[in-house]
């Protein structure tokens, strides 16, 4: 009885302990993937989604009184008046030279909130303020031509700008892309859901350049990636997509989790690129559905998109190793195959930039999937997903209700469709090959003429480039990089809203075109230098400037 009654009571005790056990066995494999997933974050705060949103949320506005704007690092007088007579001297400049080109931006700005972003997020914001009271140049242009563009005011500025990625072959290419293809579109006009032939045409083209069996066209970048996620999704039947530290994959709020979505994406994974961290969290997790990689990433691993508006020190580096993340590229999809994991190559932005097959034949690696934009419209908007036939099918054959839904009015509209043709008919002439003969070399080479010539100048001043586009460093610790990007427009030189983060040039800059370019570039350095903004106190780093800036940022939040 009584070994009856020990058994009684041991049974279910034993069977509690084995219970408690697995219960804990389990927690310490949970603990154990979350903790995998924790260490493969970036460690800076655009590694951590949430994080950086909630910071966000805490920093308080303040901005220099005209007093503090010349010497917020502490310069002595007779170098704050310096560059008091160079702010004015531009101020002048400015007024006068794009009068029209900023009086049109300044009214159409009160109705159009892009403009009001983009004016607002060009330099940091403590010195914004008088910044923009003296210093629009305006945001319209009337024409362009060549590699220039001219704005309201008549002034022909060499365009460093690039029209986000897509002018690659030159304004002049498009121009004649888009009227060859609405002369070809014309007769069907603008009629959607059927195709115009041109279609048909434009699929073979595309496939035959990926080198996948499917594509589906869709009006932007943003849709092109929702779609592939959606699919990789909807195939792989597992929930979350990873993104890299600092790339941009469009607006959608699964591919932008942190500041500037104002909702949590909770089944996105951040982790950190060209990390042995990450490849140990995508070897393990089963809930991961697909990669994206933005292969621009490449010339600043986990950094974001290097705006002007974020230099508030000299520590944004860049530095492209073309070897290295191949290698990491490499390895990344062999990581992805083994466990089950679709891999995008998101080209929207380096897509036939860097060669005619995209990163893909750049870097030797290949994706399941491929996104392309921009430039492949010949001019128009677009987004294309081309992928493997398995992974682009939107139904299965033995669950009939069990779809992958995806639309879009535009998609394939003629008028695109027409001139996305005559870019891809360029891509076959002798011009359209010609493009890519040489093509590292020619803007490595450009790159090592101007950093030979900025130091020989003597500024604090350098580039780092991934082909043709461009980011600029500053090689000593200061305050005000940012006011490069108005001293480079004084000198006829445009850029885009995030100033001398990302230059991009079109491919038809002649060597004579981009020496002109070179010049202008170390004259407005040289101009910047005299003016004093350059002044530099040998015991300042960049770590210490932060410090002061975040100083400011209590006495701000404590209202002083
Ligand atoms: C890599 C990448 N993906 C997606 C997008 C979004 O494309 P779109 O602006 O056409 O929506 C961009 C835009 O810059 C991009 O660079």
């Amino acid at each position: 009885m009584e070994a009856n009654l020990t058994a009684v009571v041991a049974q279910p005790a034993a069977l509690w302990g084995a219970g408690a056990l697995a219960v804990a066995a389990a927690a310490a494999t949970k603990g154990r993937a979350r903790l995998m997933l924790s260490r493969a974050k970036h460690r800076s705060l655009a590694g951590h989604a949430r994080m950086s949103r909630r910071v966000a949320g805490l920093i308080p506005a303040w901005s220099y009184s005209d007093q503090r704007f010349f010497r917020a690092d502490g310069a002595p007088d007779d170098v704050a008046r310096q560059r008091e007579a160079g702010f004015a001297r531009l101020s002048a400049l400015y007024k006068q030279r794009f009068a029209r080109t900023a009086a049109m931006t300044k009214e159409a700005a009160q109705g159009l909130s892009d403009l009001q972003f983009t004016g607002a997020y060009r330099v940091p914001f403590q010195f914004s303020r008088l910044v923009r009271e003296n210093l629009s140049a305006g945001s319209f242009l009337q024409s362009s031509d060549g590699v220039t563009i001219t704005d309201l005011d008549g002034n022909r500025l060499y365009d460093c700008a690039g029209s986000y990625g897509v002018n690659l072959m030159g304004f002049d290419a498009y121009k004649r892309m888009i009227a060859e293809g609405a002369a070809q579109a014309a007769e069907l006009g603008p009629v959607l859901g059927a195709y115009h032939p041109v279609v048909a045409d434009n699929v073979a083209r595309l496939k035959a350049i990926s080198g996948m069996d499917e594509l589906s066209f869709h009006m932007s970048g943003t849709e092109a990636v929702m779609q592939a996620v959606r699919l990789a999704r909807y195939h792989t039947k597992r929930s979350h997509v990873v993104r890299f530290c600092g790339a941009y994959h469009g607006w959608w709020g699964d591919v932008q989790p942190g500041v500037g979505n104002p909702t949590p994406a909770d089944y996105t994974y951040t982790l950190a690129d060209m990390s042995e961290k990450t490849l140990k969290v995508l070897a393990t997790r089963k809930n991961i559905a697909c990669v994206l990689v933005n292969p621009l990433q490449a010339l600043h691993p986990n950094s974001g998109a290097p705006s002007d508006s974020a230099l508030v020190d000299s520590s944004r580096k860049a530095g492209f190793d073309k070897a290295a993340y191949a290698e990491w590229l490499k390895r990344l999809a062999e990581t992805c195959r083994a466990n089950g994991i679709v891999l995008i190559f998101d080209d929207v932005f380096v897509g036939f930039r860097l060669a005619r097959g995209g990163s893909a034949e750049y870097f030797g690696v290949q994706p399941d999937m491929v996104t392309y934009g921009k430039t492949l419209g010949g001019g128009l908007p677009v987004g294309v997903l081309c992928g493997r036939a398995e992974l682009m099918k939107r139904y299965r054959d033995d669950k009939p209700v069990d779809i992958c839904f995806a639309r879009g009015t535009f998609n394939s509209h003629p008028y695109v469709m027409g001139a996305m043709n005559a870019f891809l008919r360029t891509l076959d002439t002798d011009e359209g090959r010609a493009l890519y003969e040489g093509l590292d070399e020619r803007w490595n080479g450009r790159a090592a003429l101007m950093n030979a010539k900025l130091a020989a100048a003597g500024v604090p001043v350098a580039v780092s480039n991934l082909s043709s586009i461009w980011t600029v460093s500053y090689t000593q610790p200061s305050r005000y990089n940012w006011m490069l990007q108005y001293y480079l427009r004084a000198e006829g030189l445009a850029l885009s809203w995030v100033g001398t983060g990302r230059l991009i040039f079109s491919l038809n800059y002649t060597d004579a075109d981009f020496a002109e370019v070179v010049e202008r570039f170390v004259r407005a350095a040289k101009a910047m230098q005299a003016d004093g903004w350059w002044w530099h106190n040998p015991g300042i780093t960049n770590k210490l400037i932060r410090r002061g800036i975040l100083k400011e940022m209590w006495a701000a939040k404590r209202g002083r």
